[in-house]
């Protein structure tokens, strides 16, 4: 075993990282001269990707088109985010929200660089990710792509990703630019909200990737915004996000593109997978009537050529041909990941699974296969690494009998006589993903297996398989635990063995409330539920003209105080194998913010990993304020009876509201409560202190 892992790390290290890259002024020049080259019909084949199968490898509506006259290279793009995809199998890693639910910004830098890996290996220079849009609703079929309700944890988890991405030199792309909460008739139906409310919850993770991870490229996303599409959306484009010093490329999703002239103003770059508006023929007809200047072009071409030439496309193959498409540090990641992504939610005793003579039976739609959320994030794992929940139980070997049982045909006597049976259930595919909302329910004959085989075990274990909250109340009481383990990837049933084994303690954490039904969450009356269903929720325009936020800020855990309603679990929740202590905390005002510290103490018998969560709450706001925002958290591993001294540094920048009329953040001078703890239902420890902000 040892001999292997050394040839391994000799291997990666033979693999040359880059630091990531940045548009210089250098770059700009040479984009500058490069525009100035170009004619009016060559300007506009850059600007769009071209759908043309047969034609040639650039003609598959994933390609920045190459102008030969001018040296000007084809640069590829896939999907995204769980791995590299398009016309490809490559490593399956685990899911946004998995990401979200680890807690932890490294395993998203480890993902990001494992993904980077394998699209150098692939010649992929851009990837089409990381998704970050916010969790209103369980419904929406998308979340397991995303990162969560709260905009610290996603804008976290996002910088991490895509510096992992970026500093293999691959360009990440953040998607989907903004307010795309809902696959439900996601072309059509407005996303309206208040400015502060975008501000505060819907831009923070945007503006992070682009701030602090230098990110090179965004997707503009299907919907319109308070009534323009943001494909269309100057506001948006313009008077945001460049704003923020955005100077990378701005695509839009594939085929979300409704109007040439408004594509042509707003400040979108690239029009993909193909020219249906921002094309040669209609840049004419708006040029000769005035509308548009050649300006207005220019500019999209010099950002998407300063893009791709700092990154280096001009001057070497992308495709690095020493990196394995199949490679064991991408695998490694995927596995490190994929730990530390499952919540445990109920643990009645049942696990961690004792070695034992008696079998362990696992059934259920998802046993013997590996799930995967559907649309454009579907993997294609290499099929021989696929570790399926059976196969990754049966791997744990010596003490473990492992049986596969087919779930539409129990075996009633063998669950009743089994040490523990394992349900793996939820969703796959078609019942969760792209372009179209999920059921709460789990899908057809899961919940009566799950009581049948509760009521005849009690020693029985539910995972699911979602992308976020299902409805477990016809059998939560009866089970003897419950582990919500996402889409965890190709490596996700040996994680997921290990963690129900034992062998590591569960350690992730709730990054969305769970209300335990979807009236309790308040931002439901505001989802299309509320409204009939269309039935034809695939078209591009439905009958529902907009989706209206009226919760505003007070999403998923800032609405508990507000709307008065308290969740099954709250946001940050989560169990391990261990029992925690929190305690001496310590808030030292420095000039730039406040140094937060305090001592974790393991008090348990096993190793295990808390997260360690802070909130503020301001005491008397003079603008309404969420009573809780999460503002930092740190998770750590302690050893049994050990303690650590954690440290969390609160910025200035924490105490702040987006102040509508000055259209910019204000700095809240006042008095705070700095909250410490488990969950945002479990605080620890708290302490007020003045904060006098210049
Ligand atoms: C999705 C994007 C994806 C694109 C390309 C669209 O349908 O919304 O997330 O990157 O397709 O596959």
């Amino acid at each position: 075993m040892k001999r292997i892992f050394t040839i391994i790390a000799v291997f990666a290290a033979a693999v040359v990282s880059f630091a990531q890259p940045k548009i210089t002024p250098q770059a700009k020049a040479r984009a500058a001269e490069l525009v100035s080259k170009m004619t009016l019909e060559e300007k506009c084949t850059l600007i769009h990707g071209t759908r043309n199968p047969g034609r040639d490898s650039t003609s598959d509506g994933f390609h920045i088109l190459p102008i030969r006259r001018l040296g000007i290279p084809a640069v590829r793009m896939a999907d995204g985010p769980q791995g590299v995809r398009n016309k490809t199998n490559s490593t399956y890693y685990p899911c946004g929200i998995s990401l979200a639910a680890s807690w932890n910004p490294k395993v998203a830098e480890k993902v990001g660089e494992g993904i980077g890996l394998d699209a150098r290996a692939r010649g992929v220079a851009i990837m089409l990710c990381p998704g970050v849009n916010i969790y209103r609703s369980p419904l929406c079929g998308r979340n397991f792509e995303y990162y969560g309700e709260d905009p610290y944890l996603a804008g976290e988890t996002a910088v991490g990703y895509i510096k992992g991405i970026q500093g293999e030199g691959v360009m990440a792309t953040i998607k989907h630019f903004a307010l795309n909460n809902q696959e439900f008739d996601r072309h059509g139906a407005s996303s309206n909200a208040d400015e502060r409310t975008i501000n505060e919850i819907y831009f923070p993770a945007f503006r992070k990737a682009v701030e602090e991870a230098d990110v090179a490229c965004v997707m503009a996303s299907y919907n319109p915004i308070n009534g323009t599409h943001a494909t269309e959306n100057p506001w948006l484009i313009k008077d945001n996000l460049r704003k923020w010093g955005f100077e990378g490329i701005v695509m839009s999703d594939w085929t979300a593109t409704y109007s040439a002239l408004g594509c042509f103003l707003s400040g979108l770059d690239l029009e993909m997978p193909r020219g249906y508006v921002m094309n040669y023929e209609n840049a004419k007809i708006l040029l000769e009537s005035g509308v548009i200047s050649e300006k207005d072009i220019d500019e999209k071409c010099q950002h998407i050529l300063q893009t791709v030439i700092a990154y280096g496309l001009f001057d070497k193959d992308h495709k690095d041909a020493s990196i394995p498409e199949d490679y064991d540090v991408s695998r490694a990641n995927a596995l490190a990941a994929a730990v530390e992504g499952p919540v445990m939610l109920k643990n009645s005793g049942v696990l961690p699974i004792k070695k034992s003579k008696k079998t362990i039976i696992v059934l259920g739609p998802n046993a013997d296969m590996v799930p995967f959320g559907g649309g454009s994030g579907k993997m294609h794992p290499f099929e021989y690494r696929n570790i399926t929940l059976f196969a990754g139980l049966s791997n744990l070997g010596k003490g473990y009998k492992v049986q596969l049982m087919d779930w539409q045909n129990p075996d009633y006597e063998a669950i009743r006589k089994a040490g523990a049976v394992i349900m793996a259930v939820g969703y796959h595919d078609k019942s969760e993903g792209e372009g179209h909302d999920r059921t709460y329910s789990l899908p057809e004959g899961q919940n009566e297996l799950i009581i049948k085989v509760a009521e005849t075990n009690p020693n029985s274990v539910v995972v699911v398989y979602s992308g976020g909250e299902v409805d477990v109340n016809p059998w939560f009481d009866k089970v003897g635990a419950l582990i919500m383990g996402w889409y965890s990837g190709q490596e996700g049933g040996t994680a997921l063995a290990q963690i129900l084994s034992g062998k590591v303690s569960p350690s992730g954490r709730l990054p969305f409330t769970f209300w335990g039904s979807l009236e309790a969450n308040p931002v439901s009356v505001n989802y299309h539920i509320s409204r009939p269903y269309g039935e034809t929720h695939h078209t591009r325009f439905n009958n529902y003209p907009f989706v209206e936020y009226n919760e505003g800020i007070f999403v998923g855990y800032r609405g508990m105080e507000h709307f008065g309603v308290k969740p099954m679990f709250p946001f940050g929740y989560g169990l391990t194998y261990s029992e925690f202590e929190y305690s001496d905390l310590d808030i030292q005002a420095k000039p730039e913010g406040f140094e937060v510290s305090f001592t974790l103490t393991n008090k348990g018998k096993v190793a295990a990993a808390e997260v360690a969560q802070v909130y503020i709450s301001e005491v008397a706001p003079e603008v309404i304020k969420p009573a809780l925002e999460l503002k930092g958290y740190e998770k750590v591993t302690i050893e049994p009876k050990k303690s650590a001294r954690v440290k969390v540094f609160l910025p200035n920048a924490a105490f702040s509201h987006y102040d509508v009329a000055s259209h910019s953040w204000a700095k809240d001078s006042g008095v705070y409560v700095v909250k410490v703890g488990a969950s945002a239902l479990d605080i620890k420890l708290s302490q007020s202190v003045p904060v006098k902000l210049k």
